[in-house]
């Protein structure tokens, strides 16, 4: 049973922090924008028995460092796939389930195109395939801007009703609160950088018929960022994707219903040919 945080350095620069817990097949989780690692804790902690959780934190999030020369202008989501698939080579693991909420699913896309043979299957919850629209890439480069002047409290405000249930908002646990404090205290920089990444990040949707992958796709009913609707379209256009809807959740199901999402999580890995 490993238990440990690794703090890597990386050839392009950057410093990533990865939290280590389980055994078993390997199960990377990236996570979403902006958050880092811990919004994984229940996962690793219910599932930890049986498979091995990588958790790590992308350049800039949470206990990770970005390169000294990074500047958000020219930032894409395939240097995070690439710094992943560096931290997993350093780490001895050649091949992983991938995991990743909302942001950490872009990465993911990105991660299948550059390093295809790596993916072992996908877990993909509260994401999408398809690229922004020109005015919402537009409206992200223009917050991108406004965080490096004026900080993160312009975002995360604005963003706290629309992540998550009635239910969460309802009544928030301390775990609930912890994860937006994380937002709160999340580098302006790093948080500006996958604006501008996101902003550019390529359309997926046509790639969707050709990715032959065990997948699995959970969705907070109540998401109204990557709503359900939208991911039935995906599920329905990968051949071996099924979409599971968590009730009592929002953006983040990971942490809003764990119970359900661990139990979908163990039954879809349980099914998986051993790597
Ligand atoms: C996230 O949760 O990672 C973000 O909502 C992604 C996005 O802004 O598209």
């Amino acid at each position: 049973m490993t238990d440990s945080e690794l703090t890597i350095a990386l050839s392009r620069g950057s410093t990533l922090f990865v939290r280590q817990y389980g055994r078993g097949i390997p199960v990377l989780c990236v996570h979403g924008f902006p958050l880092d690692h811990s919004m994984w804790r229940q996962q690793w902690e219910g599932l930890g028995d049986q498979f091995l959780f990588l958790a790590p934190d992308l350049a800039g999030f949470g206990r990770s460092i970005l390169a000294d020369d990074t500047q958000a202008t020219d930032a894409s989501l395939e240097s995070d796939a690439d710094d992943l698939a560096e931290l997993l080579d350093r780490m001895g693991h050649a091949r992983v389930v991938f995991c990743g909420l909302s942001m950490g699913g872009y990465v993911g896309w990105q991660f299948w195109r550059r390093h295809p043979a790596r993916v072992a299957g996908f877990v993909l919850c509260d994401t999408r395939a398809a690229a922004d629209t020109p005015e919402v890439a537009r409206g992200r480069r223009v917050m991108a801007e406004r965080i490096l002047k004026e900080g993160m409290e312009i975002l995360v405000e604005p963003m706290l009703p629309r992540l998550f249930s009635n239910a969460t908002l309802t009544a928030p646990d301390a775990r609930i609160f912890g994860l937006i404090q994380r937002m709160r205290s999340c580098s302006p920089l790093a948080a500006a950088r996958v604006l501008m990444a996101m902003a550019n990040r390529p359309d997926m949707e046509a790639l969707l018929p050709t990715i032959d992958l065990p997948t699995l796709l959970l969705c907070g009913e109540e998401d109204v960022i990557t709503p359900p609707a939208e991911m039935q379209q995906m599920a329905a256009r990968m051949p071996q994707a099924k979409l599971q809807r968590i009730p009592s959740a929002g953006h983040l199901a990971p942490a809003e219903n764990a119970a359900l999402v661990n139990r979908a999580i163990r039954e879809f890995l349980d099914r998986l040919p051993q790597p």
